[in-house]
């Protein structure tokens, strides 16, 4: 079995606290010591992550992977080889498949298929609802013990609050977290992009913020009511924030998670009608955007997550109005998030908290997010300086969908390591 050194490198660890110029061995498929040994065991091949960070692998806890049903806009393979380019070592992947994941037999499918072929790890999150369609809760507890590590009708809300407070109290009794989608249909209905001067001017349908926020703020409440653990999807506007910061001053179990395009883009990217910036919830105002970015700062918000939403060209290369909602994300996350930390609006380690430990408490992944001895040798070695232009026809994933392609990027994964062996390299 393969042995490395990973040295040179500053180790960033934040579940251990740990940020300095260490070595790291691994054996086995496990981590066997962080040190200041500069000598490679014997037998272990040297990596020289000299100008590099050492962290745990990404971990992504909101991705779609289309598999079962579209495997056309992406499958579990292409997905996870994508998932490890942009430096994952876990995905946790939406149930809006064909058929939904609101049964053991599909959640056990992803797990087997990823065990067959996925270069990463894949943890699949179950629907609150059958068929997501908002009515009867899915198999929940099944599901759970079949390897669930999480409930959300992604991509649609739970309208009926009845329905997601019954959701709430099952996902308690299963200590799982729900995950919610935040969207008043009813508001939001008609609505292609953020509803403001830009879609007054395009003359576009708008998705006001308040569709959002009315939401969060039931969702809230039916935490506060039900004593669940909330983890609020894709937050992207202000009041979103504000609603957040409240109720976790307050004590309620709340978490949430951001987009790197949401930290990145306003609704101005819809300007010139680019269908690959339509994504739900859509791109706000530079107000909310800057919001954004300090919620993660302080840790109100908890998590990046990027909402990979792989769509084939005939989603996509058709009128605004008419293209599918969602981009692609797995292969740009690194360079986007590391943009706020080279404009000081982030640290290094809140970065790699928000990929690492952070979602690996919010969903109890036992042993991920950390670097810790013993623990399976999950690592993503990263350059933060190094400079390269993003090309997606060079992606790994099946989908193109996204409005960075040509972007001058800086900061780029070296190597992704996946249960102690080399799944990329660049
Ligand atoms: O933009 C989005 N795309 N938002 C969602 O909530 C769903 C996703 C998809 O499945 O394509």
């Amino acid at each position: 079995m393969t042995s490395y050194f990973i040295t040179n490198g500053r180790v960033i660890d934040p579940a251990a606290k740990m940020d300095a110029k260490l070595s790291v061995h691994i054996e086995h498929g496990k981590i066997v010591s962080v040190s200041q040994s500069k000598k490679a065991p014997d037998g272990a091949t040297v990596i020289d992550a000299a100008g590099c960070i050492v962290a745990p692998g990404f971990i992504d806890m909101h991705a779609h992977l289309r598999d079962p049903g579209f495997e056309y806009k992406e499958d579990i393979e292409s997905g996870t080889r994508a998932a490890a380019a942009g430096g994952f070592t876990t995905v946790c992947c939406m149930p809006n498949t064909n058929p939904v994941n609101d049964s053991t037999s599909v959640t056990e499918y992803i797990l087997e298929r990823a065990r067959q072929v996925g270069a990463i790890e894949v943890r699949p999150i179950g629907a609150i609802t059958k068929g997501l369609a908002g009515e009867n809760l899915a198999e929940i507890g099944d599901m759970a013990k079949a390897g669930a590590v999480a409930i959300t009708d992604d991509g649609r809300p739970v309208m009926n609050s009845g329905i997601m407070r019954r959701a709430m109290e099952y996902a308690k009794a299963f200590d799982l977290v729900v995950i919610s989608h935040c969207e008043d249909l009813h508001l939001a209905a008609g609505g292609v992009m953020h509803e403001g001067n830009v879609s007054t001017e395009l003359g576009l349908g708008g998705i006001p913020a308040a569709a959002e926020e009315a939401m969060v703020a039931r969702d809230i409440m039916l935490a506060e009511l039900t004593g669940a653990r909330l983890h609020i999807a894709h937050a992207s506007s202000a009041g979103t924030v504000r609603l957040i910061r409240d109720a976790k001053e307050r004590g309620v179990a709340v978490t949430a998670e951001v987009t790197p395009h949401h930290l990145t883009l306003t609704e101005e990217a819809v300007s010139d009608y680019d269908p690959n910036a339509k994504v739900n919830p859509p791109l706000r105002t530079e107000a909310d955007k800057r919001a954004l970015i300090k919620a993660l700062a302080d840790g109100t918000i908890d998590v990046i997550a990027t909402d990979h939403a792989p769509h084939d060209i005939t989603d996509k290369e058709v009128g605004f109005e008419d293209a599918s909602f969602g981009m692609i994300g797995f292969e740009t996350m690194l360079p986007l998030a590391l943009a706020l930390v080279h404009d000081r609006a982030l640290t290094m380690k809140r970065l790699v908290e928000a990929l690492t430990s952070s979602p690996a408490r919010i969903l109890g992944l036992e042993g991920k997010g950390t670097l810790a001895p013993g623990k399976q040798a999950d690592i993503v070695i990263f350059e933060p300086e190094h400079s390269w232009t993003v090309q997606a026809e060079r992606f790994a994933s099946k989908a193109r969908n996204t409005p960075f392609d040509g972007l001058r990027a800086r900061g780029k994964v070296r190597y992704t390591i996946s249960r102690g062996k080399i799944v990329y390299s660049s």
